[in-house]
């Protein structure tokens, strides 16, 4: 395996950035410095380390699972997530009837893990063997497509349309791999279900019920389940304009039109009678402090247990003290406040990042813009290459900018040509003069060749 694992991008993408002092990085996934919630870390730190009794069980190790309280917090933070309707807000309707059974959001079924991505590659380590198959989008996290080269594993790429997957594509890549005999290969299909990295899409509720409904119909002639495993790590990171009051801005320029943009999907544990095939990732760094390390995961039997398992063997438990720290951030309603907070900031980079692009990029260049997560998708005339080997990602160099090539968001998948020709771009770290002056020197760039 040692051998098998090429240097993944996000090493040399941080290193470009960190080793030119002038270079603006619009590639980095980082959040946002000047909002870190520095005080208010602090005031549930001193919480946790106020006297002995509270402060000495957090610098002691803890259990695999998670702390017990974290674990119940957490379940209820995200039933409210589901049940409140929206990603956003803390819902208004929390006495509402609700349609999936209440197991569902036990802490029995809740995992800690060191961040969401702990939580990937355990599930992904302990469902599939050397060889096997994953279902992808197309494009994709380009760190789970690391995960995949450095296990072995085949990727299968199911094209991706405004609202999510496409799936009609779904069911045809499943049929083609049924007929090659194929599917017992198949174990998982893996979706970054809210504003997506890299592209920003949203996958629709009903598009989750068709993936689950597909995936079950093709279960028969897999031989066993095939689950879904659903990443959320951006959900909380939301800046729909329409929740705001103000008018649904436009989200394709220069380019094809799409549909609506739905940012307040449920997640797909909430498809009713399919909870035992959704493996759900959520994280508290993105929304909190990408520092404090501390995912989650609700997961069914039989996958939750050898996940546990395999966690005890990684690391027998999440780092106890941060686990406290979200305790108390969660339990005070710091958690909650900041999150709210993030929404405007965010929704102003972005803001800032759209003006730019409006003003400097040249007309031809199609992109998106998000509703939340901290990404534009930009896309050049098909004939200009983005990618690491081109012209226009050296000259970007050049100039002192750097985005991710949309190219290493695309799985090494030979049913279909990679495309080349778009980026990633992230508001997420670079401070608003930065964005300002990093998609000018963008602009520069693009110019020059179109
Ligand atoms: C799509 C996606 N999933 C998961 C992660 C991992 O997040 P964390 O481990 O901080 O929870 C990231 C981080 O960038 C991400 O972009």
């Amino acid at each position: 395996m040692g051998q098998r694992t090429t240097e993944p991008p996000i090493s040399w993408l941080m290193h470009a950035a960190l080793s030119r002092p002038k270079l603006i990085s619009l590639a980095a996934g980082f959040t946002d410095n000047a909002s870190l919630p520095v005080a208010e870390a602090r005031t549930a730190l001193n919480q946790v380390l106020r006297s002995p009794k509270t402060g000495q069980p957090a610098l002691q190790y803890g259990i695999t699972a998670g702390d017990t309280t974290l674990r119940q917090l957490t379940a209820e933070h995200l039933r409210k997530l589901d049940l409140g309707g929206t990603p956003c807000r803390r819902p208004k309707n929390q006495g509402r009837r609700h349609a999936v059974p209440p197991e569902i959001y036990s802490p029995e079924r809740l995992l800690i893990a060191s961040g969401s991505q702990q939580l990937l590659y355990m599930t992904t380590e302990a469902l599939c063997d050397e060889d096997d198959i994953v279902l992808v989008e197309d494009p994709t996290y380009f760190v789970y497509l690391s995960i995949l080269q450095s296990r072995g594993l085949r990727a299968r790429a199911v094209r991706l349309e405004r609202d999510g997957l496409d799936l009609a594509h779904l069911e045809k890549v499943l049929t083609s791999l049924k007929r090659r005999g194929e599917l017992p290969r198949v174990k998982m299909l893996y979706l970054v279900s809210y504003f997506q990295n890299p592209t920003g899409v949203t996958t629709s509720f009903e598009k989750k019920r068709g993936i689950l409904r597909l995936l079950k119909k093709f279960e028969r002639a897999a031989g066993h389940p095939i689950y879904l495993l659903e990443d959320a790590a951006y959900r909380e990171l939301c800046f729909c304009p329409e929740m705001k009051g103000r008018d649904a801005l436009p989200r394709v320029q220069a380019g094809q039109q799409i549909g609506p943009v739905i940012a307040r999907e449920k997640s797909a544990l909430m498809v009713r009678g399919a909870a035992d095939r959704v493996i759900y990732a959520g994280t508290f760094t993105k929304p909190f402090a990408t520092g404090a390390r501390v995912g989650y995961g609700v997961l069914p039997e039989p996958v939750f247990t050898a996940v546990k398992h395999i966690k005890g063997n990684h690391d027998f438990g999440t780092a106890n003290l941060l686990q406290q720290l979200f305790v108390r951030a969660l339990a005070s309603g710091i958690y909650g406040r900041h999150v709210a907070r993030l929404e405007k900031r965010y929704a102003h980079k972005a803001r800032v990042m759209k003006l730019a692009i409006k003003k400097h990029f040249p007309r031809v260049v199609e992109w998106w813009e998000p509703e939340g997560g901290l990404y534009f998708w930009a896309r050049l005339p098909r004939g200009l290459q983005s990618g690491v080997k081109s012209k226009v990602f050296s000259a970007a160099l050049k100039n002192d900018v750097l985005y991710v090539p949309g190219e290493i968001c695309y799985a090494d998948d030979a049913t279909r040509r990679k495309p080349n020709h778009e980026m990633r771009i992230s508001f997420g770290n670079a401070s608003e003069k930065d964005i300002r002056e990093g998609i000018k020197r963008l602009g520069k760039v693009l110019g020059r060749f179109l």
